[in-house]
């Protein structure tokens, strides 16, 4: 078997996003959290990827830094063919602003917005305008979400199950190339919750985005091409596609280990 040449373009083949041997440490001396503690991770376009594990162990951590929200102790984030670590504040502003969409545990909408200026914000600063066909997607999706009779409303006017579905439009809108979601599913009903991993999926599929999940919800898991589990800080297992009593059995396993 030949070895791959080193001469291969590297960006041909550059992840959407990477972590390599990336720690983080919170606090210093006696005090310190150690939240990762070398984690490695690639997600390539169009791939589906769950992150599980036991309250703690990192998952929030992990989507901080891989949506350049924050910066390893130790290790690098790339973003294609960049690393942020080389970049400077404004320059990862914009790329985050180009490439990726998050829905946080907050939802971070904007309060003075109405549910339609929250989910149009990432054009709006990007200087740019959906066009026709991307008003139509933006369309169908409100309405998938079922948002379009909320078009008007402020996020204080709106439930938690529905302020998350304008952070979930909001990161589908303008098709990023990475989106970043941390329990995009777990303010919602079991069928809005099934309707987002659909989408999720489909965003995937379809647009070839890559699509980074954190979940707690074994049956929210086995909509991803793979499944990442991690705990105290450590990526210890690493699978393909698995159904949710497969994966509810390895939880188990973790919780117990831990
Ligand atoms: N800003 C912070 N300052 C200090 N410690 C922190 C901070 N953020 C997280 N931690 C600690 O880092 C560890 C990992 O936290 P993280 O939020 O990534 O866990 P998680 O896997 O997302 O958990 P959960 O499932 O409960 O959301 C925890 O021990 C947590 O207390
Ligand atoms: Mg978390």
């Amino acid at each position: 078997m030949s070895t791959t040449p080193s001469v291969q373009p590297r960006t041909a083949f550059a992840p959407v996003a990477r972590v390599h041997r990336v720690a983080k440490r919170y606090g210093t001396g006696d005090a310190a959290v150690h939240a990762l503690r070398g984690v490695d991770l690639s997600i390539g376009r169009g791939e589906f990827v769950a992150i599980m594990g036991p309250s703690g162990s990192g998952k929030s951590t992990l989507m901080h830094l891989l949506a350049g929200l924050d910066t390893p102790t130790a290790g690098e984030v790339w973003l294609g063919e960049r690393e942020i670590g080389s970049l400077d504040d404004t320059a990862l502003t914009l790329l985050r602003r180009e490439r990726i969409g998050f829905v946080f545990q907050a939802f971070n909408l904007v309060p003075t917005l109405d549910v339609i200026g929250n989910v149009l914000l990432p054009f709006e600063l990007r200087g740019a305008k959906p066009d026709r066909e991307e008003r139509a997607a933006i369309g169908a999706l409100l309405e998938e979400l079922g948002l379009a009779d909320r078009l008007g409303h402020r996020p204080r006017e709106l439930s938690g199950g529905q302020q998350q579905r304008v952070a979930i439009a909001r990161a589908l809108a303008s098709r990023p190339q990475l989106i970043v979601a941390d329990e995009p599913t777990g303010n919602l009903d079991s069928r809005t919750g099934r309707e987002v991993l659909a989408l999720l999926a489909a965003a995937a599929s379809g647009h070839g985005q890559a699509i980074a999940m954190v979940t707690h919800d074994p049956v929210a898991a086995s909509y991803a091409d793979r499944v990442v589990f991690l705990a105290d800080g450590r990526l210890v297992a690493e699978e393909g596609r698995m159904d949710a009593a497969r994966i509810a059995r390895f939880m188990l396993e973790l919780e117990v280990a831990a």
